[in-house]
């Protein structure tokens, strides 16, 4: 059985944002996320607390964050990798923050210069701090199907890292394939195991990335399998810079085709969000990579 409704969590000011060559202004930035609420979208990932230096491309966010935080009727979660990225996030008044680990140690090290165990150590009193401020609180988990310098990650790694991650008090998990190699068989045995394992389908979120053309047959398998949280990014902008090929995100336009055709709601204006992707990807200076962006543009 289908959910009668999915929530997207979209991701492009965010994942799309972080691997851009050139600097989007932070004006740019603002419009583009007050444009994806415009759209429908209630779940828009800002930006990240991280180090500059790791990720310039979201330097700004202490400029952006205040110019989107009110948007009536719209979460806004950001990316804390440390205490000192919740001290930042919490200061402008962030509700909602996003942890993010590794079912790799290559990935663990590559992205957050720790081992899993040590990130995980590092994350535990940011959750519990998080809690106390009543922000909700995503923990992301990388690389849970493939890593690039590992080949296949055993299921059993994902497992200990979302327990883990869920015993620390995270109220949802994004099980990510980093560099969009799963495919639908996979997502349909890392769900079953994870169900084993006594963790429920419904604090799971799933984020595809699209490098080998799967992203929306894996979702589809996770949507069969119970899941209600799809990440996605607009126009499919997107990659990270730490994981060698991987590319966009699942496009939230392609998504929500699918979604409408299943008769699942979303709450999403597809031609309002098409139009919005269109405008960034003049900003970006390159057509948009999802095919319904480009389909929907045909006169
Ligand atoms: P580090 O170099 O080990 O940092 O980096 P450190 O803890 O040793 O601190 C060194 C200095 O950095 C200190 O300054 C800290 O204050 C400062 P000093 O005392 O030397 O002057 N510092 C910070 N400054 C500002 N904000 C901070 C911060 N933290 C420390 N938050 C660190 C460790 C985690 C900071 C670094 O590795 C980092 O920022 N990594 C972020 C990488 C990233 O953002 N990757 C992309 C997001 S993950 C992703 O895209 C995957 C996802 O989409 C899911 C999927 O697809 O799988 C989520
Ligand atoms: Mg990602």
């Amino acid at each position: 059985d289908l959910p009668a409704r999915v929530r997207i969590h979209e991701v492009g000011a965010r994942d799309g944002l972080q691997n851009e060559k050139r600097a989007v202004p932070t004006e740019v930035k603002a419009e583009f996320i007050h444009r994806l609420a415009r759209s429908g979208l209630t779940t828009i990932e800002a930006t990240s607390f991280v180090h500059p230096k790791w990720v310039p491309q979201l330097a700004d966010a202490e400029d952006l964050f205040p110019l989107v935080q009110d948007i009536e009727g719209v979460h806004l979660p950001v990316l804390v990798p440390n205490a000192r990225g919740l001290d930042r996030a919490l200061a402008l008044g962030a509700h909602r923050v996003a942890v993010f680990a590794s079912a790799t140690e290559s990935f663990a090290k590559a992205n957050l210069n720790r081992t899993v165990a040590e990130s995980l150590a590092v994350f535990e009193p940011v959750v519990a701090r998080a809690k106390e401020h009543r922000a909700h609180v995503r923990g992301y988990l990388s690389m849970c199907f493939g890593d690039p310098w590992e080949g296949p990650v055993p299921v059993h790694q994902v497992v200990s890292v979302a327990k883990a991650l869920l015993d620390m008090g995270c109220d949802e998990l994004s099980l990510g394939d980093t560099i969009g190699v799963a495919t639908p068989g996979h997502v349909q045995t890392l769900l079953s195991e994870l169900n084993e394992e006594g963790v429920p389908t419904n604090v799971i979120g799933v984020h595809f990335h699209d490098t080998y053309g799967q992203a929306l047959a894996n979702t589809l398998a996770a949507l069969q399998h119970g899941v209600t949280t799809v990440d996605a990014s607009a126009g499919g902008l997107g990659g990270c810079p730490y994981a060698k090929s991987a590319t966009g995100n699942l496009a939230t336009e392609d998504l929500v085709w699918m979604l409408r055709g299943l008769g699942i709601e979303t709450g999403v204006d597809l031609g309002r969000l098409t139009d919005t992707s269109r405008w960034m990807a003049g900003h970006l200076g390159r057509p948009s990579p999802s095919r319904t962006v480009s389909a929907l543009a045909q006169p």
